[in-house]
């Protein structure tokens, strides 16, 4: 018998529930094909947790994370809570359980799927080729920094504080590094290092450690023009590592060149193997409830779990060629079906990927 694997699942809101229950069925397959066994709980997190429990991030939830050697998350957020203060908020929650879970480390990949191609806004011949990862700094920068009000001279003012210590910054750059020497060898540092301060001590760490990976091949590159390389030349990058704030807004430009956010997945890792898992895209009130929603990602999700944190190599390899066996065969849902009419439902797809596993 495999050891039991505990996930910490969260299904949170909006098409969160149905985009993981379509995840739970791809867990489910996997024991019976591979013989592991997992055990999941659900807990409460985000908007739901605010009505429920009167915290986006109640104590037992965090307890269940904490004790569990990954967790499944589907979507959190929506309108409902939207004017809500800032303890009251499904963002606050997701900053705090990063924070609570050590999770540093944020990777997004943007793949393009062959036969999605032409589903991009770019001409297909500028996105031929491109498989890129951003490797984004998740429990520091701006985001995590003082934040305050207070009186000055042209009326009231508003802070936030942007810091990095040393170590921060180490530990994120090797693990890209790492990752890089994975894959085609290749990593672009991104900052504002002909600006700002914190950058300029990311960019010395960078060359400090840069030595230790002689196989990978470094470039610095400035946001602002890596922002403007995204959409000239996405195939040239394989590895990009940066801080917080630059990798959220990047991480978005980034998943749009594939023009399906709807197949992305992501994962957010510490120092050891635990690992937090979801989809790229958000919780899309406008569509919950309705089996219109693409599971592809959290489904993907779940393959990055298994590589990542399970080391079950096989089982991902699987679900990914499932995905890729669906999709080729022609079985779309809404979000990429050129003709909407023969869409399949959130839990169609799911039971054909499902089936489609061996
Ligand atoms: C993301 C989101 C979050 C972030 C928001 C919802 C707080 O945009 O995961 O990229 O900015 O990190
Ligand atoms: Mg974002």
């Amino acid at each position: 018998m495999a050891e039991v694997k505990k996930i910490a699942v969260i299904a949170g809101d909006g098409i969160g529930p149905e985009v993981v229950a379509e995840a739970e069925k791809i867990l489910k397959r996997t024991e019976e094909l591979y013989g592991y066994s997992f055990e999941t709980e659900h807990v409460l997190f985000g908007g739901i947790a605010i009505d429920e429990k009167g915290t986006p991030l109640p104590e037992d939830t965090l307890k269940v994370c904490k004790s569990a050697d990954a967790v499944l998350l589907g979507a959190v957020g929506g309108p409902k809570w939207d004017s809500n203060p800032k303890e009251l908020r499904p963002e606050t929650g997701l900053l705090g359980i990063r924070k609570e879970l050590g999770l540093f480390s944020n990777l997004r990949p943007a793949v393009i799927f062959d036969c999605l191609k032409d589903a991009s806004t770019l001409k297909p011949e500028v996105l031929e080729g491109t498989d890129l990862m951003v490797v984004r700094e998740l429990t520091g920068g701006i985001y995590f920094g003082e934040k305050f009000r207070r009186e000055g001279e042209g009326g009231q003012e508003a802070v936030d504080t942007c810091v990095y210590n040393v170590q921060e910054v180490e530990r994120i750059v090797r693990q890209a590094f790492e990752i890089a020497q994975k894959r085609r060898k290749k990593l672009a540092s991104v900052d504002k290092a002909n600006v700002l301060e914190t950058s300029r001590l990311w960019r010395e760490v960078v060359n400090r450690v840069a030595p230790e990976y002689p196989d990978v091949e470094l470039e610095h590159v400035l946001v602002d023009n890596c922002a403007m390389q995204l959409l000239r030349r996405p195939s040239s990058f394989d590895v990009i590592v940066t801080e917080n704030m630059f990798g959220d807004i990047l991480s978005d430009e980034a998943a749009m060149l594939t023009g399906s956010i709807g197949m992305l997945a992501s994962a957010s890792l510490g120092e050891g193997s635990f690992g937090l898992y979801e989809p790229v895209h958000g919780s899309a009130p406008d569509i919950a409830g309705q089996g219109l929603a693409n599971p592809i990602a959290t489904i993907l999700s779940v393959a990055l779990m298994f590589r990542l944190t399970f080391g079950y190599d096989k089982a991902a390899d699987a679900i990914e060629k499932a995905v890729a066996e669906v999709l080729d065969a022609g079985h779309r849902t809404a979000d990429i079906a050129v003709d909407k009419s023969q869409a399949l439902s959130t839990s169609e797809m799911g039971d054909l990927i499902a089936a489609a596993m061996k």
